[in-house]
């Protein structure tokens, strides 16, 4: 049983702490400009050019079964997909809006064939919902509406009542959690109650009192929390309403410790949400994909820290994923298929075994195994410490051959005393092996 006491939130987080590696999709109207989910904010595209989105939106070689499929290659065991991203656009059959996919060329509920594909793979369904709307006619135009420039935007402001599209919130949320059977995950996205600092913003922007964001007030945080939890009281909830649930989602970063609540300091359930190449709607020119040592790396790096990660697809406007993304999803396909076990299930190790240099370790619940990831692949031997005499066998996970543990008495470096210590060696080959990143099984005794 491991030592790191990680807090105690509403929801049931017992199986998303095991299962560590989920899915996430964006998928919308923007995959069609295809050059970023914020489109229609940073080119403050207007209605009329975006409702030709709406109106051509036809991925017609859209099959949920062939996305589930990979997320299981992949081994991905939970999955979250934007029922509704910034844009407004709703991926589901609402009784509330006409904005919706049923309403479009391509005609079919894609959250119910998704959650119904998925789940038929054993994978954990999990939806994400936007707080924010560019398109609901009550979403008051703030300073990162695409409307913001609009000579009579304040004007427009007058007629919208965020009371309503609160209300609008809860009902949409309503029908998520009725129609679409159990769901795991609720991530909502996000929260921006403060006035910005000018500088970071792009495109720039000269700021007005009534452009100020929106947080749990506005959202109605609290109601709409006791809509779900009524609904569906186990359901794990994403930390951006501004009221912290369930889970922290640090963005697109490498943490380096346990991510703890920023208050207590005690350490909480998280995941870190990441991108195969920087956006998150399909971004068709984008170049910066990242290598297959960063992807495996990443998902080792959160699980060393007590974390999971979700990886991020953004699927083309036909409904697939494109060649970048299924290749992606094939490193960890081949991956995980030897090397899970030192993923699932497993948590950051115990604080006494020293994390060799260019390692990272994970260890098993029951504490009876330690994960050596050999991220920088070491020469001839590993030197370990903190491990004395607790190591009854070693081998390599991906194919169960064993590695030689060896012990030599050396001196410590500037030691004058001339006392000797005995540390323990493992004899690793001087030839890597044909895995991007080899990972060692110790078994403890
Ligand atoms: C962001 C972005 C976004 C994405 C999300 C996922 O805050 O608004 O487009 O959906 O992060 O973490």
């Amino acid at each position: 049983m491991s030592s790191y006491k990680v807090m105690k939130t509403p929801g049931d987080t017992s199986w998303f702490l095991k299962d560590r590696f989920g899915m996430f999709i964006h998928f919308g109207l923007y995959a069609m400009p295809a050059r970023h989910e914020w489109i229609k904010k940073l080119e403050c595209t207007t209605e009329e050019h975006y409702d030709l989105y709406f109106k051509y939106f036809n991925p017609d070689l859209f099959d949920a079964k062939e996305w589930a499929k990979q997320a299981k290659a992949a081994g991905m065991k939970y999955a979250v997909l934007t029922a509704k991203h910034h844009e407004g656009f709703c991926l589901f059959d609402s009784k509330y809006t006409e904005y919706k996919v049923t309403n479009t060329p391509c005609g079919r509920d894609i959250v119910k064939e998704y959650a119904d594909a998925f789940r038929a793979e054993g994978i954990r369904v999990g939806l994400y919902y936007s707080l924010l709307d560019w398109h609901h006619p009550e979403f008051t135009i703030d300073w990162m509406h695409p409307r913001r420039r609009d000579k009579d935007a304040e004007e427009q402001n007058k007629s919208r009542d965020i009371k309503k599209y609160a209300e609008y919130m809860r009902n949409q949320v309503t029908e998520l959690l009725t129609n679409y059977g159990k769901i795991d995950i609720l991530w909502f996205d996000f929260n921006y109650p403060n006035k910005p600092n000018v500088e970071g913003i792009y495109p720039p922007v000269t700021l007005k009192d009534w452009m100020v964001g929106k947080g749990e007030d506005a959202w109605e945080s609290e109601k709409l929390i006791s809509t779900i939890r009524t609904l569906q009281p186990d359901i794990i909830i994403n930390n951006r309403t501004g009221i912290d649930q369930d889970i922290w989602t640090p963005e697109q970063s490498k943490p380096s410790e346990w991510v703890k609540h920023p208050e207590t300091g005690e350490l909480v359930p998280w995941e870190c949400c990441q991108t195969f190449s920087g956006s998150w709607g399909y971004y068709r020119d984008e170049m910066s994909w990242k290598s297959d040592r960063m992807l495996i790396e990443l998902l080792i790096n959160a699980v060393s820290y007590g974390g999971n990660m979700i990886m991020n697809v953004g699927p083309t406007a036909r409904g697939c994923f494109d060649e970048r993304a299924e290749n992606a999803l094939l490193v960890y396909a081949k991956w995980m298929r030897f090397n899970g076990r030192s993923i699932y299930g497993c948590t950051m190790a115990e604080p006494e075994f020293k994390v060799p240099d260019g390692c990272k370790l994970t260890q098993s619940e029951d504490g009876k195994r330690i994960y050596i990831h050999l991220i920088e692949y070491p020469l001839n031997f590993l030197a370990l410490e903190g491990f004395e005499d607790k190591i009854e066998y070693a081998q390599f996970l991906h194919d169960s051959s064993e590695i030689l543990i060896t012990k030599k008495r050396v001196k410590e470096m500037g030691d004058e005393t001339g006392q000797e210590k005995e540390v323990i060696f493992l004899k690793i080959p001087s030839l890597q092996p044909k895995v991007t990143i080899p990972v060692i099984e110790l078994f403890l005794k």
